[in-house]
């Protein structure tokens, strides 16, 4: 019997599945297979999609009736929905002013060492309600879907004290239940050190693993911890301490590592069997072949490195060739990348990262959900996934990272449903109009 659709996307120009093996990121060459159908049609019962092939084949294998809702992507792409798997979408306030020290040449690690960057972020998120910090979160994540985001990892990590870490905690999960954009949410309690443990870092380190983790843990607020090993930030100690810590509570890990200065976060990373290890822009090349041996995600944030003025990237080509799987996000947060926008971020890594078109979409599709260990449900086209999509106004899968600036998204489908392009809107207007 033939399963009536409840949506058909049909007669689609390129439609990129990123289909593959589903239990492992796509590595090495076959970044390059975007599993890519011409003529393409995928269809969706309730939130699941039952199928996805040519639009000649499709309609031997569903039933479309009257009910069936059928939009016609003739001279369009499609993708999965897009997975952003690192941002700090809840903060209060915003940090314009640190455009113009940068201008200046004050480098990001000075700019918090004087009680400024992160620090200053942490006291308005403290200042900030929880009903604030949800407001300004539903903003952004209406955002992020607008520009073809369906899934996003978000980290607490302004609050710095018991009590603001846990109100980031729920805020990100209500913002999850207020609006269609789904979160996976990170704990990062060791994202600086606060003010008043300046002298005396480590007790700072003891309440994260004593007090921060096993109630985050009690609550069930967090799925991975992650901490910020960084010169003048947490040691490698520090950070060992931290995850080993969350690793025995039952936290999956990830490390912001290797950013500015290589203390050895990568190679820990790899040694604790974390899922991802981020920034990594002097990454040594032994913790390349480590992370490659343990099959760590490396996530590369080009937009962090773009805003920071840095000269160097993050060696993705390397990576790529030693066989670590490559995933790409937007670091999303008020200071060092203020972006929200994944098709900017693929622009910037194939120009700046040397990744390919092809390269750059399995890295914010299939491979970015391996980052946040969500491959079995989001991040391909697939039968039996969850039917995540953007259509994009775009006439092949190449003009994605080459009209940067531009947001190209027509419709964006979530769980089965148009949540962005409805058809009671203008044809590029959302669901939701009012922010
Ligand atoms: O990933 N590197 C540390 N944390 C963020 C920046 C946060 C901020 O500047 O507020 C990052 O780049
Ligand atoms: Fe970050």
């Amino acid at each position: 019997m033939k399963k009536r659709a409840d949506l058909l996307i049909r007669n689609v120009g390129q439609m990129v599945t990123c289909a593959g093996n589903s239990q492992q990121p796509k590595l090495a060459e076959y970044m390059q297979d975007i599993g890519l159908i011409e003529d393409g049609a995928v269809a969706v019962a309730g939130d699941k999609i039952i199928a996805a092939d040519t639009t000649n084949n499709i309609l031997n294998q569903v039933e479309v009736t009257s009910d069936t809702v059928v939009v016609d992507a003739s001279g369009k792409t499609v993708l999965p929905g897009l997975v952003d798997p690192h941002t700090h979408l809840v903060f209060g306030g915003s940090r314009e002013h640190e455009l113009e020290l940068k201008l200046k040449g004050v480098p990001y690690l000075d700019i918090l060492a004087g009680g400024g960057g992160i620090l200053n972020t942490v006291r308005a998120t403290r200042k900030a309600s929880k009903e604030e910090l949800v407001e300004s979160g539903v903003k952004y994540a209406w955002q992020m879907l607008m520009q073809g985001t369906t899934t996003a990892e978000a980290k607490s990590g302004y609050g710095l004290t018991i009590e603001d870490e846990l109100k980031q905690l729920e805020a990100i999960k209500e913002i999850g239940d207020n609006q269609p954009l789904e979160l996976v949410p990170t704990f990062l309690g060791a994202h600086a050190i606060p003010e008043d443990y300046k002298e005396q870092p480590d007790k700072y380190v003891e309440l994260v693993v004593t007090e921060m983790l096993p109630e985050v843990k009690a609550r069930g607020l967090a799925e991975f911890c992650d901490i910020f090993c960084e010169d003048k930030v947490f040691t490698l100690e520090q950070s060992r301490r931290v995850l080993e810590a969350a690793k025995n509570l039952g936290f999956k890990l990830k490390i912001h590592a290797d950013e500015i200065v290589a203390l050895g976060g990568s190679q820990l990373a790899a040694e604790l069997g974390a899922t991802s290890a981020d920034h990594l822009l002097v990454i040594p090349d032994e913790a390349i072949s480590m992370m490659a041996e343990q099959q760590v995600v490396a996530i590369v944030l080009p937009g962090t490195t773009f805003n920071l003025r840095e000269d160097h990237y993050a060696p993705a080509r390397r990576m790529i060739g030693a066989g670590v799987p490559v995933a790409l996000a937007t670091d999303f947060n008020p200071g060092s990348c203020p972006t929200n926008n994944l098709q900017l971020i693929m622009t910037i890594a194939s120009l700046y990262l040397g990744m390919t078109p092809a390269e750059v979409i399995n890295s914010v599709t299939i491979n970015a959900a391996h980052a946040i260990d969500r491959a079995s449900i989001v991040g391909s086209i697939e039968v039996g996934k969850q039917a995540d999509m953007v259509i994009f106004d775009a006439p092949n899968y190449r003009y994605l990272p080459y009209r940067f600036g531009t947001n190209l998204v027509e419709k964006v489908i979530k769980k089965g449903k148009i949540v962005v392009g409805g058809k009671n809107n203008a044809k590029t207007g959302a669901v939701r109009t009012e922010f």
